[in-house]
C-alpha cells in the first residue's frame, strides 16, 4: 500500500471513529451497563473496512465527506452488533474478538445480547437524521442497510453459516452464503455511497455493485483462510476456530490453495471491473489488495 494511502486510510479510520464515538450514547448514561457494552462492542480495534470503502467510493464519485459519514457510520454499527451475536455461545461460542475478551466474556451473555440489540435501530436513526441528503436518499439507505442486514442479507447468511456446520456445500452453495453473510455490508457500503452520487452513469454504478459483490466473497474466503493459517496473537481472534465448530469453509471443503486461487481470481475480477471508472478509482482498487492480502 502506498504511504499516501495509508496516512488516507488513518484518516478514515480517525473520522468514523469520531463519528461513532457521536453516535453512540455517553458511557456514563444510564443503563450504564449496555451503553459501556455498546461502546466496548465498537470501540475494540476494527480494521473499519466498511467505512472504509463507503469513504473510498465516495472520493471516487466526489460525494461529499459529509454525506458519507451516517452510512459509514451505520454499517460499521450492523457489523459491530453481527460480530457480538456470532461470538455468542449459541453461535460460533468464541471467547476472544480484536484481541479483547468478547462482549458476553467482558460483561454477560444477556449484555452482550442487548448491546447488539442496542446498535441497529442506531444504525437506522444515524441514516434518518442525514438532514443534508434528500427524502429519497435517505429512504434509499435505509432500504440498502435494512437488505443488506437482514434475512435476505447478513442475518440470512448466519442462518445458513451455521445449518451448514458438518455439510458439504458445492461452490456455488458456499459462496452464497458468503455473498449474504459477509457481502451484503460490504456491497452495501459501496453501493451506499453510489447513492448519494449525483448523475452516476448506470455503467459506473453497475461496476461499483459487481465490485463490491467479488471483494464482498474474496472477504470471507480471506478470514477463512486466516482462521486456518493465522495466529491468534495476530488476528485477534481464536485460530482454528471453524476447524473446530466443522464449519463448511472454502478451506476445509477444497482446500488452502484453492481457497487462494479463488481469492485471486475474485481480486482481479473485482479491479477490472473498476476499468470503467479509470483513474480516479485507485483507493477502491488498493482497498480490494488489501482485503486480500491483510494479515488480519
Ligand atoms: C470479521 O470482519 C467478520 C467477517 C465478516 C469475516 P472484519 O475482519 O472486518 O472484523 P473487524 O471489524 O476488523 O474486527
Ligand atoms: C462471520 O463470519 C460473519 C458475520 C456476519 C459476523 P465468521 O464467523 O467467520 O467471522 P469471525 O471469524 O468470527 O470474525
Ligand atoms: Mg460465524
Ligand atoms: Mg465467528
Ligand atoms: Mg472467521
Amino acid at each position: 500500500m502506498p504511504e499516501h494511502f495509508e496516512r488516507r486510510v488513518a484518516d478514515y479510520q480517525q473520522r468514523v471513529d469520531r463519528r461513532l464515538g457521536e453516535a453512540l450514547p455517553p458511557a456514563d448514561l444510564a443503563p450504564l451497563r449496555l451503553h459501556e457494552a455498546m461502546r466496548y462492542a465498537v470501540f475494540n480495534g476494527g480494521k473499519r473496512v466498511r467505512p472504509l470503502l463507503v469513504y473510498a467510493t465516495g472520493e471516487c464519485l466526489g460525494v461529499d465527506a459529509d454525506l458519507l459519514d451516517a452510512p459509514a457510520v451505520a454499517i460499521e454499527l450492523i457489523h459491530a452488533f453481527s460480530l457480538v451475536h456470532d461470538d455468542l455461545p449459541a453461535m460460533d461460542d468464541d471467547d476472544l474478538r480484536r484481541g479483547q475478551p468478547t462482549v458476553h466474556i467482558q460483561y454477560d451473555e444477556a449484555t452482550a445480547i442487548l448491546a447488539a440489540d442496542a446498535l441497529v435501530p442506531l444504525a437506522f436513526a444515524t441514516i434518518a437524521r442525514l438532514d443534508a441528503a434528500s427524502t429519497d436518499a435517505r429512504n434509499q439507505l435505509v432500504r440498502l442497510v435494512a437488505d443488506a442486514c437482514g434475512s435476505l442479507g447478513m442475518t440470512g447468511g448466519q442462518s445458513i453459516d451455521l445449518a451448514a456446520e458438518g455439510a458439504t456445500l458445492d461452490t456455488g452453495e458456499l459462496e452464497h452464503m458468503y455473498a449474504l453473510k459477509t457481502g451484503a455490508l460490504i456491497h452495501a457500503s459501496i453501493v451506499s455511497a453510489s447513492l448519494l452520487s449525483e448523475d452516476l452513469p448506470a455503467e459506473h454504478g453497475e461496476a461499483l455493485d459487481a465490485f463490491g459483490r467479488d471483494i464482498g466473497v474474496a472477504f470471507q474466503i480471506k478470514d477463512d483462510i486466516l482462521d486456518v493459517e493465522g495466529e491468534t496473537h495476530i488476528i485477534g481472534k481464536p485460530s482454528g476456530s471453524d476447524e473446530k465448530l466443522g464449519k463448511a469453509t472454502y478451506p476445509s471443503l477444497f482446500g488452502l490453495d484453492a481457497s487462494r486461487a479463488r481469492c485471486d481470481e475474485l481480486l482481479q475480477s473485482a479491479v477490472a471491473r473498476l476499468e470503467v471508472l479509470d483513474r480516479s478509482a485507485a483507493p477502491l482498487e488498493w482497498l480490494a489488495r488489501f482485503i486480500v492480502a491483510r494479515g488480519q
